[in-house]
């Protein structure tokens, strides 16, 4: 059953949405995810539903905080979707409020990891704790009863949260054990995504590029290793640059490096030889002596200056790629016909670490004008492009970060399983 097909009239939808949206200030600073899920609300709604909107917010992890509530978009959600949205505080008490919704009425529940039960994991316990397995057993039956509310207040459950999709939690799968299979369908917005996946996994047109960025080789070293198996270039950038330098024993300075990866970054080197694939790592980097990670901005009286990336004095902090090092990124791009980029190349909240990061964006600009499909996921890159002014110069958007990686290692998401029975 899809959306399409679906009778909505005098139906209430209980929708699981990803609006886990960056907020800076109280102010959304990018709206993609929302508009992302809009097609699939406002076809519900034209369709004479009413609908029960879910999201998380953040890592609250099991308890309430204010600076992740869903109550900051609540204006913004009302403007997109053109009607008022009404707010339920609390994710668990929703009853008389769905009860009387009407077709075409909206509302929005707060945070639902506000409550420990979404995620499913037990809280103040360490896993090494003999009790840990006992609590995981309660936290898993409560975790049922938490989905079993959440589809009480629904005649039917979509899933259109495709960056949460790689989460097995009560709202993104859980919940379909409490719905028939018929009221249970995917939102446009998956199907959009897993069309954008399916694009670049079964119809790779080559050369395939794709660009890591970030702070840590841990973090992405799944998809690294998983890339290597398909690309024919790996542009390697920001903060893990110094974990590879580092680990050819170069001088980082006060960068960001994972001491304890190192072999892991020469073995990614090694597989890459292995298969062919030409690792592309920055050569020079725009380093600072004081920044400040909090307010993204140069500390009174730093200073800003380039350096090799493998001989960095102390005291200062790489935090963009240099001249040459974008210099050869826009290189490997050129020619590319698929390209995938997740990651920023520095910290391009700060005008004065930009220049890396929108380097990339306008070489992947380029490659797409020129034939490429390109795909961008994770908030970071997709902030750039946006920020740069390149969003309609490229070929695809993904709401998903995390969950965008999942899919192209070719993982099946749990989201889209439960969808399916799987
Ligand atoms: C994301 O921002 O990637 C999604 O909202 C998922 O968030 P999570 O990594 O906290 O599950």
């Amino acid at each position: 059953m899809t959306i399409n097909e679906y009778n909505f009239a005098g139906k209430k939808a209980i929708v699981r949405v990803d609006f886990n949206v960056p907020i800076q200030d109280g102010k959304i600073t990018d709206m993609t995810r929302i508009n992302g899920a809009l097609p699939t609300l406002k076809l519900i709604l034209e369709k004479g539903g009413s609908l029960i909107i879910m999201s998380h917010m953040g890592k609250p992890k099991g308890k309430v905080k204010p600076e992740l509530s869903l109550s900051q978009i609540v204006d913004a959600v009302s403007t997109a979707l053109g009607t008022p949205v009404q707010f339920c505080n609390d994710c668990q008490k929703a009853d008389e409020q769905a009860a009387a919704l009407k077709p075409g009425e909206v509302l929005l529940l707060e945070n639902l990891r506000y409550y420990p039960e979404e995620e499913g994991k037990p809280v103040g316990i360490d896993k090494e704790d003999p009790a840990y397995d006992e609590a995981k057993k309660a936290m898993k039956a409560s975790q049922k009863e938490f989905a079993k509310k959440l589809a009480s207040y629904a005649d039917c459950w979509v899933m259109d949260a495709f960056g949460t999709a790689h989460r097995k939690h009560a709202s993104t799968a859980v919940i379909a054990d409490y719905f028939d299979k018929e009221n249970v369908m995917l939102g446009l917005l998956m199907e959009k995504e897993v069309t954008a996946v399916d694009n670049v996994l079964s119809n790779i047109k080559r050369p395939f590029v794709a660009i890591m960025g970030g702070s840590k080789v841990s973090s992405k070293i799944g998809i690294i290793e998983n890339l290597l198996g398909k690309v024919d270039k790996l542009i390697l950038c920001g903060g893990m640059t110094y974990t590879f330098s580092k680990a050819h024993g170069g001088e980082i300075g006060d960068s960001i490096v994972e001491l304890d990866k190192l072999d892991v970054a020469l073995g990614v080197e090694k597989m890459a030889k292995e298969n062919g694939v030409e690792l592309v790592l920055g050569e020079d980097s725009v380093c600072c002596t004081g920044y400040d990670f909090k307010t993204f901005s140069v500390k009174e009286g730093a200073q800003i200056k380039v350096f090799p990336s493998n001989a960095i004095e102390a005291g200062w902090d790489g935090l963009d790629a240099g001249p040459i090092s974008r210099e050869k990124f826009a290189k490997a791009l050129e020619g590319a016909k698929t390209i995938l980029w997740n990651g920023p190349a520095g910290c391009f909240e700060c005008e004065e670490f930009t220049p890396g990061s929108r380097a990339i964006g306008e070489a992947v600009a380029k490659a797409t004008a020129e034939g490429a499909f390109s795909l961008i996921g994770g908030g970071d890159s997709v902030a750039c492009v946006n920020k740069f002014g390149l969003a309609d110069k490229v070929s695809y958007i993904s709401t998903g970060g995390g969950a965008l990686l999942e899919a192209i290692e070719g993982k099946v998401l749990p989201g889209i399983a439960a969808v399916k029975g799987e």
